[in-house]
């Protein structure tokens, strides 16, 4: 299948729509209260974001696009947001970047990402939304890829070109959309997700050699699981370990049908197989799905890879479903993870840590050890933590626990999120049963048993309204909005069953990222 040369299209009409946007959006940060907004991760002023997208390093800043409704703290009409940074730790504002206007793109520019192209220049591809009845998806709609080219140096421009994919005519795909794009000896590839007219998640590959005129290769994955019938954001990268073996990671965001509850909402989930990739037979898994993150708020990740080559991506921290995020009250809804390095380790495992840059966001310190929390006892470790870091390194030679950890946003009124490990099951858990507001259920993660003969290191970034855990150096990840009750927000050591010996503890305020003023 080919796919004619775009239509040139300068996007003049969405010009418009973008001021009176960004002018709504200022208007309404103005109101936005702050108890729970993020001082260190990428959110909007004001309104709704959703994934992140055209992540990229170009002309010595960093990008980080994102889905963005601009009027309202709810999913709507998407605009693509965007923020830069000098140095991946303090980032600044950019005008909205690309707005609704074409006849393609006229009801949402959906996710999609970013590439340098051969000349230096930036591109980007998204999906442009159409509702076939021009307001919901009770009649359909049409998903087709859509390029965009820098105007300027510093990316915060774009001209449209129109649309270089669409679905075959002989297969009306109503979901087709998020294109990742990249180039592999000489050639540019292309892949988006797909929902197959049998209501299978797929996968779909193109190539190109101008990077406008994409001719389709194969279906390179169908998801095993029957009751996925989208894979949205996928992206596709070779990651190599420390001993030089290369293996291919197939991102998936997976959207699956729920069998107990037909009518009810989607369950979606956000993981990676690992695997052998080429052009001409697709990806071949030689895994199953390892989730990313085992919190409750992680979605639609996106990677990019630096200039020094490290493999970086960026999750969305997608709201619960189950109660109504209570930062609507305050004005604005939805934020990105930390920037997180993905490497290969010497077992073959993926392992997510923060991008060290982060460490530049550290303040006033405060270092305690070797610490002992008595059996059955507690020990207050910090009054107030607004927006910092904790490090733990739990010496399980020497502990006698069955189970311990710390809570985190302990308040005057006796509410707080707590992290703990039990080591009858090997669980770690984040449990917001005892939350001021949200969602209380908890999450876990198995931990491997070999753990037991050394330290546990709990690496812990607890921002206003949200917590991201980080075990044994990347081994493990869980990320939750959190959201305290009013007053100092304390840190406390329990440990019950025996007690738990501490090598060090280390608590670190920090720095906002330079985007929480009004
Ligand atoms: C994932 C997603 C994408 C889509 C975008 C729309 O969260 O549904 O598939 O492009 O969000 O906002």
């Amino acid at each position: 299948m080919k796919t004619e040369t775009p239509v040139s299209n300068s996007g003049r009409e969405a010009e418009g729509k973008m001021e009176r946007a960004q002018r709504r959006m200022t208007e309404n940060a103005a109101n936005r209260i702050d108890r729970w907004y993020p001082r260190f991760h990428i959110a909007s002023q004001s309104g709704w974001i959703n994934d992140p997208n055209g992540l990229c390093y170009f002309k010595g800043r960093w990008h980080v696009y994102y889905q963005l409704n601009p009027y309202e703290p709810v999913w709507g009409t998407m605009y693509w947001g965007h923020v830069s940074s000098k140095d991946l730790v303090k980032w600044r504002r950019e005008p909205i970047a690309l707005a609704p206007g074409t006849e393609d793109d006229r009801d949402g520019i959906f996710s999609g990402s970013a590439v340098v192209d051969d000349q230096g220049g930036l591109c980007i591809y998204y999906t442009g939304q159409r509702w076939v009845n021009g307001h919901d998806d009770r009649e359909g709609q049409v998903q087709v890829q859509m390029m965009a080219r820098a105007l300027d140096q510093e990316a915060a421009q774009f001209e449209k070109l129109g649309r270089v994919v669409a679905p075959p005519e002989s297969q009306p795909i109503q979901h087709f959309r998020d294109p990742k794009v990249w180039k592999q000896d000489g050639v540019w590839y292309m892949i988006h997700g797909a929902g197959s007219p049998q209501g299978r998640g797929q996968i779909w590959l193109y190539t190109s050699t101008d990077m406008v005129s994409w001719t389709f290769q194969n279906v390179i994955f169908e998801d095993p699981d029957p009751d996925v019938f989208m894979v949205e954001c996928p992206d596709l990268f070779p990651l190599t370990s420390p001993s030089g073996d290369t293996i291919w990671v197939l991102c998936l965001s997976e959207m699956r049908r729920n069998p107990d509850e037909p009518e009810g909402e989607d369950v979606v989930t956000a993981g990676y197989m690992l695997g052998e990739f080429s052009p001409e037979t697709g990806f071949m898994a030689r895994s199953g799905l390892h989730l990313w993150d085992y919190g409750h708020n992680f979605y639609a990740p996106q990677s990019f890879e630096a200039p020094d080559g490290r493999r970086i991506i960026y999750g969305w921290m997608k709201p619960d479903l189950s109660t109504p995020m209570p930062t609507i009250e305050d004005g604005w809804n939805g934020q990105l993870t930390l920037p997180r390095v993905v490497t290969l380790d010497s077992t073959g495992r993926i392992r997510t840590v923060p991008a060290a840059e982060l460490d530049g966001l550290r303040g006033d310190s405060d270092r305690i050890g070797p610490v002992r929390v008595p059996a059955d006892g507690e020990r207050v470790i910090c009054d107030d933590l607004e927006a910092g870091e904790v490090i733990l390194d739990i010496d399980l030679k020497t502990s006698g626990f069955r189970t311990a950890g710390l809570r985190i946003q302990a308040t005057p009124d006796g509410t707080y999120t707590s992290l703990s490990y039990d080591r009858g099951t090997c669980l770690l858990v984040l449990d917001r049963g005892q939350a001021a507001r949200g969602d209380r259920t908890s999450r876990t993660v198995k931990l491997h048993s070999d753990i037991e003969e050394s330290q546990l290191r709990l690496h812990i970034y607890v921002d206003r309204g949200s917590i991201e855990v980080y075990v044994n150096h990347g081994q493990e990840v869980l990320t939750s909005y959190s959201f305290p009750a009013a007053g100092p927000r304390g840190l406390i050591l329990t440990s019950s069953g025996g007690d738990m010996a501490l090598n060090q503890c280390t608590i670190t305020a920090f720095d906002g990222i330079g985007l929480d003023d009004h």
